[in-house]
């Protein structure tokens, strides 16, 4: 690895002490709209503070200090498609926040992201968002600023954009399944949610496993026969699940909320969607006879975890064979893949970053300025391409990891030379899922966030769009100690 003193030095201005300013790059991005001025508006308030909530069950004692937005833990908006949303945020949190819309194209001045694109709501401050839903799907939201915290906390939203076609499709009942652990001691005070020895391995877990919000499995009655679509969520931080159910009438019908041609289950690597934090899943499942019980699993854990239960009862349907229902095809833009421009991105330790720098004492201030400009500091832990975002507290930005031409179609080869999973999200865009070199079965499929297992490399493409996004794990403490990285696209 030759790095050039000169080429060292420049990183250094750009990096060190003083922030890396986005505006050195010359113009800022246009912040582009993706729906047309006429769109329906729909304004919304909303809000985030703590409150006291029982997250270890009934008669134990309540935990204070929850993160909520709206006062409602699992707060749930449906909008149709082609709204605009126009949201009055307040913080009234005792630290600062951002909410960022994940996987909804949103003009990029509403993306959330401090310090890119905004600076952190104080405590007491508040903020307009522009929120365009131009596609249909199942979507989240979320701080992006001590997200460890206060998502660990319990801070996150979930968004449905409806197509109004989706209404006649058939399904007889939907249901959100919605993974989030909680990290808890016995008396349902919160345990230190970042910890050094989780942000450097597989994540801190919680301590106390739910689904939404329930320590007990939800048992959920459907009609005999009918059509459930399960709307499945992972919205802890750390978590990866390998969802399944116990039926071979199952079929994944969109993922990150974006419609695909039905993939049974059946079809699956060991029948099973392995899932990291913010992924989401839509599962069109055939519920058997009266009486009887579809148990949906996350089998990753030695001991399969009961999510759900679904409970057949008889509302005098009759039985059909088993076709899997297509949603609408999705509608966001495609990368032109054969013309696409290659990138290519590792993910890997800082440890390993740091360990290619060229070889200066390490008084040399040069190698100080280099430390610096990939800002791996004491928490910083991983890294992308050599590049480590700056951790915890510290807000400065590196420099981004390419700039992109609006418009213009790109190929990214992710490779994980980790120990550990790293589910990957881009901001801003949907991109095709194109291969994997683990996954070898699974055809091309869109997503916003994708995983990458050890020693895997996985090839997404997508057509970039005006503005400036990051790119980064969601296991929300690998995010916070450096695995985070950003593109302008112009
Ligand atoms: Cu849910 Cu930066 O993302
Ligand atoms: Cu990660």
């Amino acid at each position: 690895m030759k790095i050039s003193r000169r080429a060292v030095l420049l990183g250094a201005t750009a990096a060190g002490a003083a922030s890396f300013a986005p505006s050195a790059l010359g113009r800022m991005p246009l912040s582009r709209d993706t729906l047309p001025k006429s769109a329906p508006v729909r304004r919304l308030t909303l809000s985030a503070a703590e409150m006291e909530v029982p997250l270890l069950g009934p008669d134990k004692p309540k935990t204070s200090g929850f993160c909520a937005y709206n006062g409602t833990p699992f707060l749930t908006w449906r909008v149709p498609v082609g709204t605009r949303l126009l949201v009055d945020f307040e913080n009234r949190l005792p630290n600062p926040t951002t909410v960022h819309w994940h996987g909804i194209r949103v003009p990029y001045l509403s993306d959330g992201v401090a310090p890119l694109t905004q600076q952190p709501i104080p405590a007491g401050g508040r903020f307009s968002y522009d929120v365009p839903l131009p596609d249909p799907g199942f979507y989240f939201f979320h701080p992006h600023c001590d997200e460890t915290g206060q998502v660990g906390r319990g801070l996150f939203a979930l968004l449905l954009v409806d197509d109004p076609a989706e209404a006649r499709l058939g399904f007889d009942l939907e249901h959100i399944i919605a993974v989030k652990d909680w990290r808890l001691d016995a008396d349902g005070r919160w345990l230190p949610i970042f910890t050094d020895e989780g942000a450097s391995t597989a994540g801190t877990f919680g301590t106390v496993r739910a689904t939404n919000g329930s320590v007990i499995p939800p048992r959920v009655e459907a009609p005999a026969y009918g059509d459930v679509r399960l709307r499945v969520i992972v919205a802890d931080s750390t978590r990866t699940i390998e969802f399944g159910c116990e039926t071979g009438d199952a079929a994944i019908i969109a993922v990150d909320g974006q419609a695909l041609t039905p993939l049974p289950l059946s079809k699956l690597p060991d029948e099973v969607w392995r899932m990291g934090p913010a992924m989401r899943l839509d599962v069109h499942v055939r519920m058997p006879g009266p009486g009887e019980e579809v148990k949906i699993f996350d089998y990753r854990t030695a001991e399969p975890y009961l999510l759900t239960t679904l409970v057949a009862v008889d509302k005098g349907k009759k039985q059909t064979p088993f076709k899997p229902i297509a949603l609408p095809a999705a509608k966001a833009p495609l990368p032109d893949v054969r013309r696409a421009k290659k990138l290519d991105f590792i993910v890997q330790t800082s440890a390993g970053a740091t360990a290619i720098a060229p070889p200066l004492p390490p008084e040399d201030p040069l190698a100080k300025a280099l430390i610096d400009s990939f800002c791996v500091g004491d928490k910083t832990f991983w890294a992308i391409n050599r590049t480590s975002w700056g951790a915890g507290a510290d807000l400065r930005l590196p420099p981004p990891l390419d700039i992109l031409k609006d418009g213009d179609s790109y190929r990214l080869t992710i490779t994980n030379v980790t120990k550990h999973v790293h589910p990957m999200h881009l901001h801003g865009h949907v991109f095709r899922v194109l291969s994997s070199t683990r996954k070898t079965s699974i055809p091309p499929y869109l997503a916003d966030t994708v995983m990458t297992e050890p020693n895997e490399t996985v090839e997404i493409a997508f057509k970039a769009n005006s503005g400036d996004w990051v790119f980064h794990c969601h296991i929300l403490e690998h995010m916070d100690a450096g695995l985070m990285g950003w593109f302008r696209v112009a």
